[in-house]
Parts: C-alpha cells; sequence; structure tokens
C-alpha cells in the first residue's frame, strides 16, 4: 500500500496529475529513511532534514513532526517486510505551468515503501569500483530535492564504466557521490568534507561521524583535495541503502597503497560493524520509542 495525499491504496490505483509540478518542473523534495525489522532508523533526524529541504525550496510543510512520524510508522505496518525502506516525496501541488509559485496550490504528498536490501557479503569484501566525475550539479546539494537529473546522468556514466559510483570533485575538491557521501582514510584518520551546500547532510554520514567520536577514532572534518583522494589509503562510500561501503577502485586504479591496495582497508571493516552494531541497538528499540 502507498500513501497519495490522505489515501492508502495500491501503486497502481496511485495516480498524479500531469499538472503536478514534480512532474513538470522537478519542483519537491524528499527523504529515503531505512526502517529495520520494522524500525524507522534515524526518523526524527530524516524529519528534520525534510523540514530544512522545504524550508529551502519554500515548501510549507503539510503535516507536523507528529503526523509524519506516524504515517511512516503505519506505512512500515501496512508494508509487512523485514528491511524496507520508506521513500516520501512533497511537491508544491498541481497547478497550470507557469515557473513562480502558484497561489493556494496544495503540496502532493507521496510515501511508499520497498525492500531494503543492503550491500551483499561479497560486495563489502571486495569493494565496489568508482570513477570520478566533474560535479556539476547545482549549488545548492543540500536540499534534498527530486530535481535529480544530474544526479542520475552522473550516476550513468559510472554504470557505463561498469562502477557502483561516482566520485565528484568540484574545482579539484572533493563533494560527494551522486547518491552518497564520501569518506576517506589517510595514515590512519578518517577524513570527510564539511557540511556545506555543496553536499547533501547525510544521515548514515553523521552516524558514521558520531561512532568515529564515540570510539575515539582520529577524524578530520574538512575540505580534501583531488590529490587526496587520489593517494587515500581507503575510500568508502556511504548511504541510508548502501550504509557503508568501500571503494576499491576509483578509474580503474586500486585504492590504497602495497599488498593492501585495492581491497577494504581495516577503518572500513571496523566501521562497518560498528554500524551493524548501533543498527542492532536501534533494532531492539521498542517500535514506538
Ligand atoms: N541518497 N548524497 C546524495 C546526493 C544522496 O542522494 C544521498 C542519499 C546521500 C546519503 O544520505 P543518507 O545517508 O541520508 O542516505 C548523500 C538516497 C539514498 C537516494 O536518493 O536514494
Amino acid at each position: 500500500m502507498i500513501y497519495l495525499n490522505g489515501e492508502w491504496m495500491p501503486i497502481e490505483k496511485a495516480m498524479v496529475p500531469v499538472l503536478d509540478r514534480g512532474f513538470i518542473f522537478g519542483d519537491g523534495v524528499y527523504e529515503v529513511i531505512p526502517c529495520y525489522s520494522g524500525h524507522p532508523f534515524r526518523l526524527r533526524e530524516h524529519l528534520t532534514r525534510l523540514q530544512s529541504s522545504l524550508d529551502g525550496v519554500r515548501i510549507d510543510n503539510p503535516y507536523s513532526l507528529a503526523r509524519w512520524d506516524e504515517l511512516v510508522r503505519e506505512m512500515v505496518v501496512k508494508n509487512p517486510m523485514d528491511d524496507q525502506y520508506v521513500y516520501l516525496q512533497v511537491t508544491r501541488g498541481v497547478a497550470p505551468r507557469d515557473h513562480a509559485f502558484p497561489k493556494g496550490a496544495k503540496p502532493t504528498v507521496f510515501i511508499m515503501s520497498n525492500p531494503l536490501t543492503t550491500p551483499p557479503q561479497e560486495q563489502r569484501e571486495r569493494g565496489v569500483a568508482a570513477v570520478s566525475a566533474a560535479d556539476n550539479r547545482w549549488l545548492r546539494c543540500d536540499i534534498k530535492s527530486v530535481s535529480l537529473l544530474a544526479n542520475c546522468l552522473l550516476r550513468q556514466v559510472a554504470v557505463d564504466a561498469s562502477a557502483a559510483e561516482v566520485v565528484l570533485l568540484r574545482d579539484g575538491r572533493l563533494t560527494e557521490g551522486s547518491a552518497s557521501n564520501i569518506f576517506l582514510v589517510r595514515n590512519g584518520v578518517i577524513i570527510t568534507p564539511p557540511k556545506t551546500n555543496f553536499i547533501l547532510p547525510g544521515i548514515t554520514y553523521d552516524v558514521v561521524i558520531e561512532l568515529a567520536r564515540a570510539n575515539r577514532l582520529p577524524l578530520e572534518i574538512r575540505q580534501v583535495s583531488e590529490t587526496e583522494v587520489r593517494d587515500a589509503d581507503e575510500l568508502w562510500l556511504t548511504s541510508s541503502t548502501k550504509e557503508v561501503l568501500s571503494i576499491s577502485t576509483l578509474d580503474g586504479i586500486p585504492v590504497g597503497h602495497g599488498s593492501a591496495a585495492g581491497k577494504p582497508g581495516p577503518v572500513a571493516a571496523q566501521m562497518h560493524q560498528l554500524y551493524q552494531d548501533y543498527k542492532r541497538t536501534v533494532m531492539r528499540a521498542p517500535v514506538k520509542a
């Protein structure tokens, strides 16, 4: 069952008018919330980011935080899959085509859930290939907008090169992936770029930083040069659906040095384990916590 503008229905029955500004202009925002054994992961944080995205594009939030919370939990109950990700989207609504904001349009709210398949063990053990690309997206990458054309084009660059993700560089600096944040390890130090308008403030990014701090792992949040990316000992991508996943080659060149090159490194393995342990504490929590 999906949720569309106040009604629950099978996805085949869900229809949006062609003049919806999400369809015409990509004028909307979204969230992807992983749910493990029926427990939404970091729901409050996802809903807070939704509010920031709505503020960023000047759409009034159609629901209260409590209502969103209820809807996401209802979605999980109605779709009893073990692990799933709830996708929710708010657009500016339906109006005659005009770039300027329509007066009195009602935001369109759509929520669905899909099975969540985290990377298989084989991928975790071997890592995935990535290619670099120039980050040619707009300057508000901090907004989780449904206007994802640039991200789709960039992801396809990776797919065309038989790679899983692109590592984006803007003016000689690392930003993020097409649908993930990027971390690297150099001389035992975990390094990732700061939250600016150039990257999406990832929820997984936050969890990884919290876990690094809680476990006293050396961490630097700072600008990262392209040279550092190419010379990293370890390179990881993080997202709600991929969790913490090692990148084993960048542009066909093995990541890392010496005999460890091209294989996921020890810090990635440690962080992956910390992430799994943390997830388990969340999954044991009472559903309404
Ligand atoms: N993408 N950066 C971009 C551009 C993203 O699209 C995503 C997530 C992330 C990681 O954010 P989080 O840890 O909150 O998932 C970073 C989601 C999964 C998607 O679009 O499907």
